[in-house]
């Protein structure tokens, strides 16, 4: 036994000692920004400014209004792959009007982009006349979208305030610009590993990404065979005594965390209402039929508000799970606990109101100076720095409140690491991750601000949650007499093992083209396509899920139907559309594209959402009378969200990413992101077709909504004999 964790724990040192070394050599190999861009007729970039401006992007609401690097919002330009094309465009227009024949203007403006005429002892980037003159002429252009504002791509009117500031922003897409094409000293390829394709500038994948994605499928293959092996030898074991847990009267605290999922629950529906209102802005521009929103809600605020939200209400349902099991677990409940646990629900009321208001008022000029109240720039974590200490410090309110309700429970597992302890392990994994956004602010470097935000992002969704999944419905499940203790403990420390050992690499997965080193993109390949090995025998769990619902009854047959939903979403959504785009050769292609929110949804809804709702549900069972349970509002809400995610996947996602791809390997990302693309007739049919899908999803989400409020009042009213 003791053996197994071990390995856990060495593998744990062996992966972070990676992801280290990686991070140090992202930041010794980050691009270097230019203290000066020098043409022939003076500075034409001075010390600071390029900073300047990405604050002053960031500050605005950045990653919400286009992308960098591909990372941020699909809708508006990638503003990497677009300055890019356009200094190239106009580049090869002004050599071509010096004389030079086409295939010598086209073969110049290659070797001028992939020369790297940085030169380190100055800080001075150098420009050739021809190309210097293209800068200026693509910074004004840019500088004029970002003020003016852009109909077609949802860029409010004032968006940047002022045409020098907007200048300032143009210099920061325009260095990108730089970072993808100019060689790194001494190799043949660029910054970005040669990312976007781009044939003006010669831009095309590297040969080499193509090996590390086969052999990444090579990998999982055998990965694959090994745990059907592995599934194969083991014996198959009945349920050993189960019993459900009855419901009884909540305590005082648990009344508390009951309103906490009626809280979650309006979280979420005005999470998906930011949803539909930011999906319709791509056709509708800033307005709701008709109605102009781009002095209240613009599209980057809603997509910034639809991002908080998920992570808000989906982090409230866990909250209240552990808040509901502590007193459960432990037969009684701590003096004061019911007051701990309704001033948590106060503050975290005023965080999120805190922080959506912020980010929105950011977006609209008035608090974009403010890092600490406003935006941060940043997708996943976007309020401002004081909301996220304050939810950072609250997290840790929680883990008090949640050891010292469990302290009886804890006791009786005397010294050994049992279910409870490592139920509390993977609970402080969650904060403590939280906190390494706090590892950059928006004017650290970009490649490593995007490392230290994958550590948020990555380490959560495909580490330390898919850990607290499996530790929180094993201690359910052993609670409930369908698992022994010693076959969970065995499974969880295995779970670990495959999770941890290549998901914490796997954060390199978002880093192939964020200026790293190209060993990145290799490991991030490999160990990332290994994540998928545990994922492919969920379809055992989903049956085991619904045999054990049905062996237990007394209601418990939908919350592990909906459990059922996270194994089948965590194949479909995470591992099928996660492998649809973590090959290095198709994300190539694919960075930034619709084919990334086909995987977003499936995998953060189908398997985070549906796990929210299942332990609300696990929750509330043990603590309703049978006559606040209405368990046909959860088959509509259970039809209603499975149908409506597949529908919304079939009828627009997939095939809107798709359209998009093709254009991107045809013609380059920047086509496949301009309003030619993104505007055409057949992406605003994709884009309507969406209307069933999510027509269906809301009243899915309606129907748990009214059944979580109306069990939490059930639960509230419920008082002892
Ligand atoms: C339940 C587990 C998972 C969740 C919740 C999840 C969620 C997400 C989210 C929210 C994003 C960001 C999308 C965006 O920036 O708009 C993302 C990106 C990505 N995910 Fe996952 N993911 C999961 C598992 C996986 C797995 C198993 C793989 C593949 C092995 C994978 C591969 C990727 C890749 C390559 C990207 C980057 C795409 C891009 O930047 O364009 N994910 N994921
Ligand atoms: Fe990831």
């Amino acid at each position: 036994m003791k053996q197994r964790w071990l390995i856990l724990f060495l593998v744990l040192i062996a992966s972070f000692g990676v992801l280290g070394i990686g991070g140090r050599s992202i930041a010794r190999n980050a691009p270097p920004i230019p203290a000066a861009v020098q043409g022939p007729e003076g500075v034409l970039v001075g010390p600071g400014q390029i900073l300047e401006g990405q604050k002053s992007y960031l500050g605005h609401g950045g990653q919400h209004i286009g992308s960098i690097w591909g990372h941020g919002a699909y809708l508006a330009p990638d503003w990497t792959a677009k300055a890019l094309h356009r200094w190239a465009e106009l580049t090869l227009a002004g050599l071509r009007a010096q004389g030079l024949s086409e295939a010598e203007a086209r073969a110049r403006t290659r070797t001028l982009f992939q020369a790297n005429t940085y030169d380190p002892a100055t800080g001075t980037l150098a420009l050739d006349p021809v190309q210097a003159s293209a800068y200026a002429r693509t910074r004004f252009e840019l500088a004029r979208t970002v003020v003016e504002g852009d109909k077609d791509a949802s860029i409010p009117a004032r968006w940047i305030p002022t045409l020098a500031e907007g200048e300032r922003v143009a210099d920061f897409f325009l260095w990108t610009a730089w970072t993808a094409a100019a060689h790194r000293p001494g190799e043949a390829v660029s910054y970005t590993q040669n990312w976007p394709q781009e044939p003006l500038t010669g831009n095309q994948i590297t040969p080499i990404s193509h090996l590390w994605s086969i052999l990444s499928i090579v990998l999982l293959i055998l990965g694959v065979g090994l745990m059907v092996w592995y599934q194969a030898s083991r014996e198959e074991e009945p349920f050993p005594a189960p019993q459900a847990l009855a419901p009884q009267p909540a305590t005082p605290s648990q009344r508390w965390s009951a309103i906490y999922f009626g809280v979650a629950m309006a979280l979420f529906l005005v999470q998906v209402l930011m949803g539909v209102v930011t999906v319709h802005f791509g056709i509708e521009s800033n307005a709701l039929y008709g109605v102009d929103l781009s002095r209240i809600l613009p599209y980057a605020a809603s997509r910034t508000w639809h991002l908080q939200l998920a992570v808000f209400w989906i982090a409230t349902c866990w909250l209240a799970t552990g808040l509901f099991l502590g007193p459960r677990l432990a037969g009684r409940e701590p003096k004061g606990q019911a007051l701990g646990v309704a001033g948590l629900l106060l503050a975290l009321v005023v965080v999120v109101v805190g922080a959506l208001a912020g980010s929105q008022q950011a977006i609209l000029g008035r608090l974009s100076g403010s890092f600490l109240l406003g935006h941060q720039g940043y997708e996943y974590v976007e309020l401002g720095r004081l909301w996220q200490i304050l939810l950072t410090v609250g997290l840790v309110g929680w883990l008090v409140l949640v050891v010292r309700a469990l302290r009886p429970a804890l006791a009786a597992e005397k010294g050994r690491l049992g279910l409870l302890k490592l139920f509390l392990l993977a609970a402080v994994a969650i904060p403590l991750f939280y906190s390494a956004g706090f590892m950059y602010n928006r004017e650290t470097h970009i490649a490593l601000a995007e490392y230290w935000r994958w550590w948020v992002v990555h380490l959560w969704v495909e580490g330390f949650f898919e850990v607290f999944a499996t530790v929180a419905i094993a201690l359910l499940s052993t609670r409930m007499g369908l698992l022994r203790e010693k076959t969970a403990l065995r499974s969880v420390n295995l779970s670990m093992i495959l999770f941890l050992g290549s998901g914490v690499i796997g954060t390199f997965h978002h880093l192939y083209f964020t200026g790293s080193p190209a060993f990145i993109s290799a490991l991030g390949a490999t160990f990332s396509a290994l994540e998928i090995v545990p994922l492919t025998i969920v379809g055992y769990e989903l049956a085991q899920s619904l045999r054990a619902g049905r062996a237990l009854g007394s209601g418990y047959e939908w919350p592990f139907r909906y459990f059922a939903a996270v194994c089948f979403w965590n194949l479909v959504g995470a591992g099928v559309f996660g492998m649809l785009i973590n090959p290095p050769s198709i994300l190539y292609f694919g960075q930034g594209l619709n084919t990334t929110p086909i995987h977003s949804h499936a995998a953060l809804f189908g398997v985070y959402g549906f796990l929210a709702i299942a332990l609300m549900l696990f929750s509330l069972r043990g603590m309703t009378p049978d006559s606040g349970w209405d368990a046909r509002l959860l088959k509509i809400g259970f039809w209603g969200l499975n149908g409506g995610l597949v529908l919304m996947l079939v009828m627009s996602l997939i095939p809107s990413g798709l359209h998009q791809i093709v254009q991107s390997l045809q013609y380059g990302t920047w086509y496949a992101r301009s309003a030619e693309v993104v505007q055409s007739p057949l992406m605003r049919s994709f884009t309507w077709l969406r209307v069933p899908g999510d027509v269906i999803f809301g009243l899915g989400a309606l129907a748990v909504a009214v059944f979580a409020v109306k069990a939490a009042l059930a639960a509230w009213k419920w008082k002892q004999a």
